[in-house]
């Protein structure tokens, strides 16, 4: 296994950063996790200009485009061509001396590298979730590397012995502390609308996609906590979560939501497995 450094192919226990790379030093950095089913990418294309619009966003100019042939050469080095992969690749402002004030000769830092993961048999899985209120900043369209707020979450549901946590923005709910997250009341489907709050999820569109090619009707509407009662289906998407059911969410110890149908989930997983395979 190798992982791409600053233009060099390193060995993970020989690949190192300064100490004064501000990835390190501030989260000032970017990422991207880009889905490769049986040696092929998934969504590719679409992963490069969210990762293009991060860059833009936080002003580091670089060509994200320029990363593809990295991409397929990280999962041809990892041994990754038959396999489900994801590649990561992480872009840090560079390391200078520790100050808020942008050097102005500063080297944009380069990390990429290919993982294997489990993407088969994601449509046999349920989770029980818990809520809690989204405590992250109003910028979570950018990829940003500063996920305090996304690992403080999570880990206070894993401990707490549920799979993700959803996470609630003035009483209404946002999305996944890493994953996205969509609602289904009177069979019309609901997803918070692209903007601040989220993050544009990939597989999010592709959902809202194959929503289309099903004449299943979608409103991009942010659904709120006491409309619990009226929902019917509820589920989570992501690059490796693929689309799974939600069974229950639990609110302040209280089970506020138990999963009342599954039929549009599973039409939804469905086409998802025909897209992907
Ligand atoms: N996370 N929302 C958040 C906050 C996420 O972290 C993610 C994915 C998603 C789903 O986006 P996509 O479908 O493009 O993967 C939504 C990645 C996989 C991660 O941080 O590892």
């Amino acid at each position: 296994k190798e992982v791409y450094l600053n233009g060099k192919w390193l060995k993970p226990d020989e690949a190192f950063v300064s100490v004064f790379d501000r990835a390190f030093m501030f989260g000032d950095g970017i990422y991207e996790v880009t889905p490769f089913y049986k040696g092929k990418g998934f969504k590719l294309k679409e992963h490069l200009k969210r990762l293009q619009y991060s860059l833009d966003q936080i002003q580091i100019t670089f060509d994200a485009f320029s990363l593809e042939k990295l991409m397929l050469e990280a999962i041809d080095r990892a041994g990754l061509h038959n396999a489900d992969a994801a590649v990561y690749i992480q872009l840090s402002r560079g390391a200078g001396a520790r100050s808020h004030f942008v050097p102005e000769k500063i080297e944009t830092s380069i990390l990429l590298y290919a993982f294997g993961v489990t993407l088969e048999g994601f449509e046999k899985k349920t989770w029980h979730v818990m809520a809690s209120e989204d405590k992250r900043w109003y910028r979570c369209d950018i990829k940003s590397t500063a996920l305090l707020a996304n690992v403080m979450a999570n880990e206070a549901a894993i401990s707490a012995g549920f799979h993700e946590n959803l996470l609630l923005r003035n009483g209404y709910f946002t999305e996944g502390s890493h994953s996205s997250l969509f609602f289904v009341k009177y069979g019309v489907v609901y997803t918070h609308p692209e903007g601040p709050e989220i993050l544009s999820g990939i597989t999010r569109a592709e959902v809202i996609n194959i929503c289309a090619s099903l004449n299943i009707k979608v409103i991009e509407k942010t659904v709120h906590f006491d409309e619990l009662v009226e929902v019917e289906e509820v589920f989570v998407t992501g690059t490796t979560t693929q689309i799974i059911p939600i069974s229950s969410i639990t609110h302040h110890n209280k089970k506020v939501y138990t999963t009342r149908k599954d039929s549009l989930t599973k039409k939804l997983q469905e086409v998802f497995i025909k897209r992907t395979r």
